[in-house]
C-alpha cells in the first residue's frame, strides 16, 4: 500500500493548527513573512537544495517548505570542481526549472560568484534577473559585513535576501574550506558579520561550518533565522545539499552530512539490470511493445 507522507495527511510536525511550515496543510507559496513567524514561534524548518524541476517537485511533494538552488550545482550538477565558474545564466535556468517544479516552497536562488561582488548595482541587476526571469521569491549571496551594502539596496528594492556567513565557498580560494570562527577574534568577526547582515536587513543567515557553541550564540542574538549547515544542533533551521542527504554524490562526503538513501547504488543497481536484460534479450517483453 503507498504510505501517505505527514505532509499529505497533514498528521505530524504540529501541523493541527495549519500554519507551521514543515507539515502545515497551505498550498499558497511560503513567503518570508512566513519564515519570521515561525522564528517567533520558536520553530524549527528544513531547506534542502535542488537544482530541477522533477527533483525539486519531490521535496515539495515531502513539505520540504523552502529549498535553495545553491550554487553548489557548480559539483553536484553542472560538473565543475567548485561553485566558483558557476555564471548567472546558469542559475537561471536552473532556478526557473525548480519555480516550475514547485507550488508551496519558497525558492531561493543563490547570486553566483561575480555576479554581486562589483557592488550594489551589480547585485541589483544580477538579482532582477533571478526574480524576473526565473521567479524565486529570495536570493542569497555570501559575506557579512563585506556584503551588508549589496544586501541593502537589494532589500530597499524588495528584494527578500538571505545571506550566508561562515564557511562562504565562492571565496575557496583564499579561505578553503575550514571550519570558520574558531578563536575569540574570528568567533567576534562572525557575531559582527551575523549582525550586519540582520541590520542590512536580510530575513534569514546560512551558517556555514562553525563551532556549534557559537552558531548557537549568534541565534541567540539575532531576531531573524539562523540556517545551519556543519553549525550544530541550535540553529533555527538546518539546510543540506540533495545529492549529499541522498547519497548521490559520488566519494566522500562532509562529516556534517547525513546520509537518508543511498541513490548512488540504486540508480546504479537499476541502470545494470537494464543493461543486462538488453544485452541478455529479457527486455522488452510483449506487454512493452506496440503492434
Ligand atoms: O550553494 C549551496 O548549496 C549553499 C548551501 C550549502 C547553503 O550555499
Amino acid at each position: 500500500m503507498t504510505q501517505l507522507s505527514a505532509a499529505q495527511t497533514g498528521t505530524t510536525s504540529g501541523s493541527s493548527d495549519g500554519k507551521t511550515l514543515y507539515g502545515g496543510k497551505g498550498t499558497r507559496r511560503i513567503t518570508v513573512r512566513d519564515i519570521a513567524a515561525a522564528k517567533e514561534r520558536g520553530e524549527k524548518w528544513p531547506m534542502l537544495t535542488a537544482y530541477d524541476a522533477m527533483t525539486a517537485s519531490v521535496f515539495d511533494e515531502a513539505g520540504i517548505p523552502v529549498m535553495l538552488v545553491g550554487d553548489s550545482a557548480g559539483n553536484c550538477h553542472l560538473g565543475y570542481e567548485t561553485t566558483v565558474p558557476v555564471t548567472l545564466d546558469e542559475m537561471t535556468m536552473l532556478s526557473a526549472a525548480v519555480v516550475r517544479g514547485t507550488s508551496r516552497a519558497l525558492i531561493v536562488g543563490d547570486l553566483p560568484f561575480g555576479s554581486y561582488q562589483e557592488g550594489p548595482v551589480q547585485a541589483l541587476r544580477s538579482a532582477t534577473r533571478l526574480v524576473k526571469e526565473a521567479g524565486v521569491g529570495a536570493v542569497k549571496l555570501e559575506g557579512g559585513e563585506r556584503s551588508h551594502r549589496q544586501i541593502e539596496l537589494l532589500v530597499e528594492s524588495g528584494i527578500p535576501v538571505m545571506a550566508h556567513i561562515g564557511l562562504t565557498p565562492q571565496s575557496v580560494n583564499a579561505m578553503g574550506y575550514r571550519v570558520q570562527g574558531r578563536g575569540e577574534e574570528a568567533a567576534q568577526q562572525l557575531l559582527r558579520d551575523a549582525k550586519a547582515v540582520q541590520d542590512a536587513g536580510a530575513f534569514a543567515v546560512v551558517l556555514e561550518l562553525v563551532p556549534a557553541e557559537l552558531a548557537a550564540e549568534v541565534t541567540r542574538v539575532l531576531q531573524i533565522p539562523t540556517v545551519g549547515i556543519g553549525a550544530g544542533a541550535q540553529t533555527d533551521a538546518q539546510v543540506l545539499v540533495w545529492t549529499d542527504m541522498l547519497g548521490l554524490t559520488a566519494g566522500r562526503v562532509p562529516r556534517f552530512v547525513k546520509q537518508y538513501a543511498d541513490l548512488r547504488e540504486v540508480m546504479k543497481g537499476a541502470a545494470q539490470a537494464f543493461a543486462e536484460d538488453v544485452v541478455g534479450g529479457a527486455f522488452p517483453q510483449e506487454e512493452h511493445s506496440v503492434h
